[in-house]
């Protein structure tokens, strides 16, 4: 037996410690390195350097998305859940985008980018605004809030029902459908922590909402709407036939939603923190709109709200110098390679003019890269400008520190304390 060589975490390394949650460029930047080494309590390798990132993301060939699975309903349980529910969660999980690897991916993402087209995308403006401004118009009075739950969360996920063409008073509805069926997801071996009564909720709620969509795709069959479910439902492919199943679609749905809220949330978030260090910032953006997409571009790049991703290997492989075994769980540091002064100069600063400012890997890279990008883009800067256009003088109110909701793979602002002048 080989014994594979193993290197160390570098000292400090805590993914989930929140002086890490708070600051991860500050720790890769102070560590002045940015290696491939492996981290006991999550049993993984991790790979941190920009272009060791965008290998692993490149090479789906090697380092497979198929890690996920829905955590087992217990034995004894089992009869608690209606015998139809039972498979559902694990037959959902195998049409995610983010579990399954190309040819099937491939076929996937091109049949679902027929419905999510850039003019739908375009089209939402007006919604983005409307809603904006609706909520908006809640506080605008009050003279503070907490921009996360009263403006950016109920903002990102209205524009997905919105899209979706859910009626909007069922968002509390999909919020609890989406938070049931993904918390189901974990990857393989990961140890399952929840209670039997908890799986046997979720499985009981992901079978309602299978019930729900059911009808709900059958009736935009029949009656397509100009909406992405329609949209999706009734995409073909060459030879006329519907191009994704129902299960499919709905899977998507969810996935939609789970990753285009709170990521695109946080975005909205961050901007509002980099505008309140840097009020020069902002105000240049007034006498040059032009300048929103590189703004925001950077401020991509800065966040880290996607902190890491992850992979398993199909094969024995090496980067960064280091062998890695086939079936090995790679840990995939996005907000390491953010900050890999290789590829970004002085990566601690808020420079929108760098000269390699789309390097930044904060959708990913390769055949995940990320379906909603244009969306999550448009969303921030829609957010943005209504925002200061109805609130002067908004700020991060100084004393109330940011909340981050800690988890391996994203790094999503919880509370978000503002105020203004009124
Ligand atoms: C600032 C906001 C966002 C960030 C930082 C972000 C980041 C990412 C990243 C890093 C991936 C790659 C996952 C992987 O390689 O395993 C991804 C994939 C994905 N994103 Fe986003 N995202 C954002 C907004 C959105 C929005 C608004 C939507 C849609 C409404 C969306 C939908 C998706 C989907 C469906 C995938 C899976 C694609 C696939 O596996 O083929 N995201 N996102």
């Amino acid at each position: 037996v080989v014994e594979v060589a193993k290197p160390p975490a570098p000292a400090g390394f805590d993914p989930f410690s929140p002086e890490y949650l708070e600051d991860p460029h500050g720790y890769w930047d102070s560590l002045g390195s940015h290696p491939v080494f492996f981290y006991e309590p999550l049993q993984a390798f991790v790979v941190t350097g920009r272009d060791d990132v965008a290998t692993v993301l490149t090479d789906w060939q090697t380092y497979s998305s198929r890690l996920l699975r829905a955590a087992p309903l217990p034995e004894e349980n089992v009869e608690e859940v209606a015998p139809e529910n039972r498979e559902i969660p694990g037959k959902l999980m195998k049409c995610a985008y983010i579990n399954i690897d190309p040819p099937g991916h491939t076929v996937d993402r091109k049949n679902s980018q027929k419905a999510f087209t850039r003019p739908l995308v375009a089209a939402t403006e007006p919604a983005i605004r409307q809603l904006a401004n609706d909520l908006i118009d809640r506080f605008a009075e009050r003279g503070e809030c907490d921009l996360m739950s009263e403006f950016a969360h109920p903002l990102t996920l209205g524009v997905i029902v919105h899209m979706v063409g859910l009626p909007a008073d069922q968002m509390p509805e999909f919020r609890h459908w989406i938070d049931d069926f993904f918390g189901l997801m974990l990857p393989e071996g990961a140890p399952v922590p929840y209670t039997a009564e908890e799986i046997v909720g979720r499985y009981n709620r992901v079978g309602e909402a299978y019930e729900f969509f059911d009808s709900y795709l059958a009736e935009r069959r029949a009656e397509p709407r100009e909406d992405l479910a329609s949209a999706m439902i009734n995409a073909t492919d060459a030879d006329g036939k519907p191009a994704l199943s129902y299960d499919q679609v709905l899977t998507h749905l969810l996935e939609l939603a789970a990753a285009g809220s709170e990521t695109t949330a946080s975005l909205i978030g961050h901007m509002v923190r980099y505008f309140t260090a840097d009020p020069a910032l902002r105000e240049g953006l007034e006498a040059d709109p032009e300048r929103w997409e590189e703004t925001i571009e950077e401020g991509l790049r800065r966040s880290a709200i996607i902190n890491n991703l992850m992979r398993v290997t199909t094969t024995d492989t090496e980067i960064g110098g280091v062998a890695i075994p086939a079936g090995s769980a790679v840990l995939v540091n996005i907000a390491g390679s953010s900050t890999d002064p290789e590829s970004f100069a002085e990566p601690l600063a808020f420079d929108p003019d760098r000269e390699n400012l789309s390097d930044h890997l904060a959708f990913g890279t390769g055949r995940h890269f990320c379906l909603g990008a244009p969306l999550a883009r448009l969303e921030a800067r829609c957010a943005l400008q209504e925002l200061y256009a109805r609130l002067p003088g908004l700020t991060v109110v100084p004393e109330a520190p940011v909340e981050y909701a800690g988890a391996m793979t994203v790094r999503t602002i919880k509370a978000l304390h503002v105020r203004w002048d009124v």
